[in-house]
Order: C-alpha cells, then sequence, then structure tokens
C-alpha cells in the first residue's frame, strides 16, 4: 500500500504584480530581477484576500480531478507559513469549505519545503491505515510579510496554492519515497522574526520590522544548490532508481539559477525540468504543487513517469519526493 495522487488543483490571486510594477516601488530594474532570479512577474493577494481564498478552490480542483466528494476525505493538510490566523488552522476551514466531515486537519510549517512534508506525511498515514484519502495543500499569502522598501526581498516572492489528492492503492504507480530533513541551527538565514509567542507584534506592541522576512539570500543560494542535489539523489537512491530515470524534475521555484545549477548537477537532460517561476515568482511551500497541476492538466506527464520534486526553505529545511505516475 502506497499513496498515489489521483487529483491535482491550483489557484492564485488575480492581481499581477510585475517587474515594472517593482521599479515604481523600490530601486530595482526588470533586468536585475530577471537576470538574478528568473522572474518576471508574481500574483498578489488582494487586502481582504488570505490563504483559504486560494487553499479551498485548489483542493476543490483537484478532488474534482479525482472524481471524489469532499465526504471521502478523511485527512486535510496544509503546509504554509502564512495561514489566515495561527488558529483554527486554516487545514480545519478547508476541510469544513469541502465538506470533509470530520476529517483530521493540521496545518504544517515547513516553509517552501512544506509541500514535500505534507506529502510524506499524508503517504505515512496512507500507508498505515490511518487515513483512505488525504488533501495536501501547499500554499501561501507571502507579499503580506515582505518589507516593500528592502529590494533583496520583495522582488521575490508570490501567493497562492496548489493542491493534490491522496488515495491508497498497491499497483505499481505512487509515492515511491520522500527523503525529509532539516537544520535549526540556520535558522536565522531566511526568517520572519517577530509576530509569535517569542516576539509578538501587533498594534504599536513591539518592534513592527520584525514581522517581516529577512533573508540572507547569497549564503542560502549555496546551501540551496548542495542540499537540493543530495537529496534528490538520496531518494532516488532509496527508490532503486538513478538519476537517468527521471522524466520530470519538479523543483521548488525559488530562483532559476538554483535550478538550473541543480539540473547540471543532477544531469537532468534538457526539457525535463519544469520551470514556471517566471511567472509566480517563490511562492514557497505553493510552487511544486502548482507546477504539478499545470503540467498535469497540460497532459504532459505519462503514466510510468518518474516525478521527481525538491525543496529548500526556512528552518532550514529540505526534501525531495519521487513519485511513479
Ligand atoms: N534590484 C537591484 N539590485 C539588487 C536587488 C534588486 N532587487 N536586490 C539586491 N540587489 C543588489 C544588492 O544590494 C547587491 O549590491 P552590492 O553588490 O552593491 O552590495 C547586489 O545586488 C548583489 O546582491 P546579492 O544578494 O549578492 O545577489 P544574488 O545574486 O545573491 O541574488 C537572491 C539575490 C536573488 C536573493 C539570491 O541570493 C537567491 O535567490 N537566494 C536564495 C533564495 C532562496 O532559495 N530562498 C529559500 C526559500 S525562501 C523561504 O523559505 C520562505
Amino acid at each position: 500500500m502506497k499513496a498515489r495522487i489521483a487529483g491535482t488543483g491550483m489557484a492564485v490571486p488575480e492581481k499581477v504584480l510585475t517587474n515594472a510594477d517593482l521599479e515604481k516601488i523600490v530601486d530595482t530594474t526588470d533586468e536585475w530581477i530577471i537576470a538574478r532570479t528568473g522572474i518576471k512577474e508574481r500574483r498578489m493577494a488582494a487586502e481582504d484576500e488570505g490563504l483559504s481564498d486560494f487553499a479551498v478552490p485548489a483542493a476543490r480542483r483537484a478532488l474534482e480531478m479525482a472524481g471524489l466528494q469532499g465526504s471521502d476525505v478523511d485527512l486535510v493538510i496544509c503546509a504554509t507559513v502564512t495561514p489566515d490566523t495561527s488558529f483554527p488552522s486554516t487545514a480545519a476551514l478547508v476541510q469544513d469549505q469541502i465538506g470533509a466531515r470530520g476529517a483530521a486537519a493540521f496545518d504544517l510549517s515547513a516553509a517552501c519545503t512544506g509541500f514535500i512534508y505534507g506529502l510524506g506525511v499524508a503517504d505515512q498515514m496512507i500507508r498505515g491505515g490511518g487515513a483512505r484519502a488525504a488533501v495536501v495543500v501547499g500554499g501561501e499569502v507571502l507579499t503580506k510579510f515582505v518589507d516593500w522598501s528592502d529590494r533583496a526581498t520583495c522582488v521575490l516572492f508570490g501567493d497562492g496554492a496548489g493542491a493534490v489528492v491522496l488515495v491508497g492503492g498497491d499497483d505499481e504507480r505512487g509515492l515511491l519515497a520522500t527523503a525529509l530533513h532539516s537544520d535549526g541551527s540556520l535558522g536565522d538565514l531566511i526568517h520572519r522574526p517577530g509576530g509569535g509567542s517569542k516576539t509578538p507584534c501587533f498594534n504599536g506592541y513591539g518592534d513592527h520590522h520584525l514581522n517581516f522576512i529577512k533573508m540572507r539570500g547569497n549564503e542560502t543560494f549555496k546551501i540551496a544548490v548542495r542540499s537540493l542535489a543530495e537529496v534528490s539523489d538520496e531518494v532516488l537512491e532509496r527508490c532503486g532508481l538513478s538519476r537517468s530515470d527521471v522524466d520530470w524534475f519538479i523543483p521548488h521555484q525559488a530562483n532559476l539559477r538554483i535550478i538550473e545549477a541543480v539540473g547540471q548537477r543532477l544531469e537532468i537532460p534538457e526539457g525535463h525540468t519544469y520551470v514556471n517561476i517566471e511567472r509566480y515568482g517563490n511562492t514557497s511551500a505553493a510552487s511544486i504543487p502548482i507546477a504539478l497541476d499545470e503540467l498535469n492538466r497540460a497532459g504532459r506527464i505519462e503514466p510510468g513517469d518518474h516525478l521527481l520534486f525538491s525543496a529548500f526553505g526556512s528552518g532550514l529545511t529540505w526534501g525531495a519526493g519521487l513519485v511513479r505516475w
């Protein structure tokens, strides 16, 4: 028994924020952003929109594709660091709005690696008999937590959600393995220092600048390339597969240069890495399920294809997953 992806879905805000828009806000240029990151535009939630506004439609679309009802679902995981509220969980909002009556629901915090963590946890629950059908959402509304005067971070992030429906199966298809890691000693490379119990910041209490994302991008870059390549090899080895068995490499979309460097290290042939960072920027936990849904709905994944997911983010966290479609 293992978990198989039976449906995919995504939803992003309507508002598009282009590099030209950002040129009016901070001292940056379209050329710098494209050359250093590959990003041309990103989606941005409206003032009254929160994560559930994207997580719920993404989950509904995945359920529709799977041919299942909310009532078939007994587990909802929402991987995010930007939930609607710290409690209740956004997963519980999704559970309610898709009609997954009585299902277990919780949010999972592993930043950009969150979706792969969510897949790993749901897979173990399905293998162990604790769940029959699970919705795993990866979603973020990071634009509400960026400092719009910090050009080194505000150009990078975008909003949206992607979702998959997992069901149990005992044939060749499914999630073959996941590999999950963390190193909390490097937590300050990418963090949002305020807003939690240690440093609350609200209504003039505390330093509101601590609510914003801080990142040491250059140091993060180097560790990201190494970790993504290593964890991808680890998950392939665990499945008894080699790099040449990968039909689609679907990496976290943080920076085109990181994606290209990792693709080269893994010797992924041209045309086998899915990239959409130019349209969405870094959507953290949402980036892999959004990419997967686009690829799937375009009819570009063949039965039997091996899909390699790998991600890296705050924590630090990193991980990979291998799916036989
Ligand atoms: N426009 C113009 N110039 C800029 C901008 C900008 N938007 N941002 C920075 N610069 C300048 C810097 O000030 C610096 O100028 P200086 O040389 O005069 O000091 C110069 O450009 C180079 O800055 P670097 O930070 O060295 O640029 P780098 O090539 O490293 O690119 C980036 C920065 C895009 C952030 C890159 O380091 C990166 O992608 N890092 C990894 C991010 C990542 O993977 N994060 C993990 C996931 S995020 C999460 O978990 C939520």
